[in-house]
């Protein structure tokens, strides 16, 4: 038995982030799907991406398109092909939850966060650990 926490209902499905070539060719996807981008497309460094968003509900769609080959998204690219890259969970207090987290025995690509889009902070599950599946945390400011 794990040590769950008694309150997991501040866990809310924050955005699934998909891999594309092009911004403009996988946009139009969803432009006929009848969604527009959310925001201005936002060039987010730390990963080498640029990000364009669709709100679908209570969650949101991100496009990320690499902007250097060593992007993170160029590399999944050139290993999976392009589609859903991941799943990003939002929680309230980020280095708490890695906290829990690693007390369980989760393992994260990197437990230091990171900057992500709109000013948030984030992180990333190791997909080995959480079966096949890159799981982002990201906390909102
Ligand atoms: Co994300």
């Amino acid at each position: 038995m794990v040590d769950l926490p008694s309150e997991l209902s501040s866990l809310a499905l924050d955005h699934i982030g998909i891999a594309v070539t092009d911004l403009d060719e996988a946009g139009e996807v969803y432009n006929l799907l009848g969604l527009e981008p959310k925001h201005p497309d936002e060039l987010i460094k730390s990963q080498n991406v640029k990000v364009r968003t669709y709100q679908v509900g209570e969650t949101m769609l991100e496009l990320l398109e690499a902007t250097s080959p060593d992007s993170p998204i160029a590399k999944y690219i050139a290993k999976k092909g392009v589609g859903i890259h991941h799943l990003a969970l939002r929680v309230d207090d980020l280095e708490a939850e890695v906290a829990r987290l690693l007390a369980l025995g989760a393992r994260f690509i990197s437990t230091e966060p990171r900057a992500g889009r709109a000013d948030s902070r984030i992180v990333f599950l190791h997909p080995k650990w959480s079966k096949g599946i890159l799981i982002e945390l990201v906390e909102h400011k």
